[in-house]
């Protein structure tokens, strides 16, 4: 059986002549939470966006190294971007629910990733399953045709992180997704995410050590776009290995 969900292997990225990603090797283990904490600036972002391949939307993005997504290098030739985005989803710091309706942000991906034709119960189903994984549906139910950006943040984060799931994603990126949230949001999307492990392999960025150490199993630490250290969330947070990693921990970094 396959372990590693993400892997990969001398990873250097550069924007421009600008150095970004220096000899990233990461091995991001399938179906646990990881999260990646570091000073704003280390390259928490652009790990993020080269996983689902967003980084190539701008012209003077260079990668050297491999990705590779339960075992297929996601930079080959051949690879299409639907496939990768099938299996990778991502969620941002604001939420970005598309202007239509709550049922139609749920059916969207699954929309973009099928030719086949859905049934209006098939359709209700999903939209159903999808809202019941992130604790929607009881509170959602009977509004589905109001507009999904008519509601709170919190709940249109959860809903950004509902649309991904019909489409069966193995890898799912959240980047910093409870920033934009009030403390009750962020416990509510946290809580969620927490639910969710297992199901799906989540990369987490976040900048909140409180919750790097509440929600993830494994913690990821980088500094000007090395990986300094990646450990068990327990471990790291207790004893690190590294005094820069101490540092950061304990605030020493601003
Ligand atoms: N689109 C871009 N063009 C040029 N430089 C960028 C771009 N995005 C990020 N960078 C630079 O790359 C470095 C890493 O950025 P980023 O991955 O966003 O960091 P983080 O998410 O850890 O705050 C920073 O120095 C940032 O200024
Ligand atoms: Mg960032």
């Amino acid at each position: 059986m396959l372990e590693h969900a993400i892997r990969t292997e001398q990873l250097n990225l550069w924007y421009g002549d600008f150095q970004a990603l220096f000899d990233v090797d990461l091995d991001i283990k399938k179906g646990i939470i990881t999260s990646l904490i570091g000073p704003s600036g280390c390259g928490k972002s652009t790990i993020l966006r080269s996983v689902n391949r967003i980084n190539e939307r701008l012209g003077y993005v260079r990668i050297e190294g491999s990705i590779k997504v339960m075992g297929e290098d996601i930079y080959e030739g051949g690879v299409e971007l639907v496939q990768v985005r099938k299996q990778v989803g991502m969620v941002f710091q604001r939420p970005n629910p598309l202007p239509l309706s709550i049922r139609d942000n749920v059916l969207f991906g699954h929309r973009l990733h099928t030719t086949e034709r859905l049934t209006k119960s098939a359709a209700e189903e999903i939209v159903e399953t999808a809202l019941q994984q992130v604790l929607l549906w009881d509170k959602l139910k009977d509004q589905l045709d109001d507009r999904a950006t008519s509601l709170s943040l919190e709940e249109q984060q959860k809903l950004c992180i509902a649309r991904l799931l019909p489409v069966k994603p193995t890898v799912l990126l959240m980047d910093e997704p409870c920033s934009a949230l009030d403390p009750k949001g962020t416990e509510a999307v946290e809580e969620l995410i927490w639910e969710l492990q297992g199901q799906y392999t989540i990369l987490i960025v976040t900048h909140n050590m409180a919750q790097a150490r509440r929600a993830s199993e494994e913690c990821i630490f980088m500094l000007l776009g090395k990986v300094i250290e990646h450990s068990r969330t327990g471990e790291m947070f207790v004893t690190p290995k590294h005094t820069e990693t101490a540092d950061y921990i304990e605030g020493r970094y601003g």
